[in-house]
């Protein structure tokens, strides 16, 4: 049975993978506007004082990093090289808010200089950042308990079994010695769960916070500016759930905020959100083929989508919906395997395909946006792949595809090995003018 085309903003993958090669991220830039648009809208719906960062990290592409900075976003950055991207977007100061792991002295230096609110994640760190400058404004990740914000996919990013955030044992001497180093102006922060699916976690988990962070901002006599509950916005990557109702988490966070303020003697701070994958998650695709398929102790579809194209599901066993284009009907059992030489990139190990599925055709592995290709790398030479944005009809290479040059280019080679590599690319070159 045909099927219709699968289209990514009015395009078909078809031509997209014929004009642009397979595999292929594309991203549709309406449908991030849109997931920008939706949370922030929900968020000013319910609450007076909103900024919304989007956290670089799940897609770092400048082109869709600017769609949403276009947008208003500001940019949370995870290290000095996040932060130069966002000043590359026309970013300073204020805009970029910097919350690192294990920050080292460079990259506190590098905050520093930049002027972002530091968000800081060890109050062990306060030491040597203060030995090197003092900045305007910041906040503490705070490790508030988790224990009920597992999700399916990811552990927590909270409780007692993450490596984040400031027990609640430290984090009254992490803000007195913020405090007692000139600090005016504190928010605080935590980043409890990613992929979070039920709308009743966040105002839940940001009730704990603010009965955390209330007791010790009167005790100190310090005002919070802002209230930064993290990203964590969950997309329903198996379409028979259903969407995160975002109203519903603006609306619930607003009034545990109002309340809990109001309990602990605090003025309302601003809020502030970082999402990633809501904003980037169900924007992006795969694009992929169907190379091989093998029979054998089972049926396994060879594609050119590997374990390290797109790495989520072998490394978190994350759930991707796939689809074969043009192809529907009958179902047969199958798996789908990359090119890489590891078992593991056996990706999915049993699921159901078309039967009619046939070696050319075009694997679309969905909502591949956020920690796709960035997490992706170059293993078995199977190099990282270009990127395309889809915008108003029109389609254009946003990254091109990675070549053998670029995989040879960062090894610092000895002069035998460097003029082979030039006869090659000599010799190649030839072949390609001579057709
Ligand atoms: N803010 C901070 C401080 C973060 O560490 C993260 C993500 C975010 C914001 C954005 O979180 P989101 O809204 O995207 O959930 N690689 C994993 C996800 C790791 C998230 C790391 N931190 C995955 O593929 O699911």
């Amino acid at each position: 049975m045909q099927e219709a085309e699968i289209k990514i903003g009015g395009i078909s993958v078809r031509d997209l993978a014929e004009q642009y090669g397979t595999p292929l991220y594309v991203y549709d830039a309406e449908r991030i506007r849109d997931n920008f648009r939706r949370l922030s809208s929900a968020l000013r719906g319910h609450y007076p004082e909103v900024s919304v960062y989007y956290a670089i990290k799940a897609c770092n592409n400048l082109e869709i990093a600017k769609l949403l900075v276009e947008q208003g976003a500001g940019i949370d950055a995870a290290s000095p090289n996040e932060i130069r991207l966002a000043q590359a977007l026309g970013l300073s100061g204020e805009r970029i808010l910097y919350t690192g792991n294990s920050l080292s002295d460079d990259d506190l230096a590098a905050g520093l200089r930049a002027g972002v609110i530091f968000n800081v994640d060890d109050h062990g760190v306060l030491k040597r950042l203060f030995a090197l400058g003092r900045p305007r404004c910041m906040s503490f990740r705070i490790n508030p308990s988790s224990e009920d914000i597992a999700t399916p996919d990811l552990t927590p990013f909270a409780g007692p079994s993450a490596k984040f955030g400031i027990h609640p044992r430290f984090v009254e001497e992490a803000y007195r010695t913020a405090l007692e180093n000139g600090v005016e102006r504190l928010g605080v922060h935590m980043m409890p769960h990613s992929q979070a699916s039920k709308p009743e976690s966040f105002a839940h988990v940001t009730g704990k916070l603010l009965d955390l962070i209330g007791p010790v901002a009167r005790k100190l006599g310090f005002q919070l500016e802002f209230l930064d509950i993290g990203g964590g916005l969950g997309i329903p990557y198996r379409r028979e759930l259903p969407p995160l109702d975002v109203d519903a988490v603006a609306r619930e966070v607003a009034a545990v905020v109002r309340r809990k303020c109001a309990e602990h003697g605090l003025k309302t701070p601003r809020l502030v959100m970082e999402p990633g994958r809501y904003f980037v998650g169900d924007a992006g695709y795969v694009l992929g083929r169907v190379i091989s398929i093998k029979q054998g102790y089972r049926t396994i579809l060879g594609t050119d989508i590997s374990m390290n194209t797109m790495a989520r599901p072998v490394m978190y066993g994350a759930y991707h919906e796939v689809r074969i284009n043009g192809r529907g009907g009958q179902t047969a059992p199958m798996a789908m395997t990359g090119q890489v030489c590891e078992n593991t990139d056996m990706w999915i190990s049993e699921r159901e395909f078309p039967a009619e599925v046939a070696e050319g055709d075009v694997v679309v592995l969905m909502d591949a946006g956020a920690y796709g290709h960035v997490m992706s790398y170059d293993y078995n030479g199977r190099l990282r792949p270009a990127e395309v944005l889809v915008d108003g009809g029109q389609s254009r290479l946003i990254r091109r595809r990675d070549t053998f040059e670029d995989l040879v280019s960062r090894m610092c080679l000895s002069e035998d090995i460097q003029k082979r590599l030039r006869e090659a690319a000599g010799e190649a070159s030839g072949q390609a003018a001579g057709g």
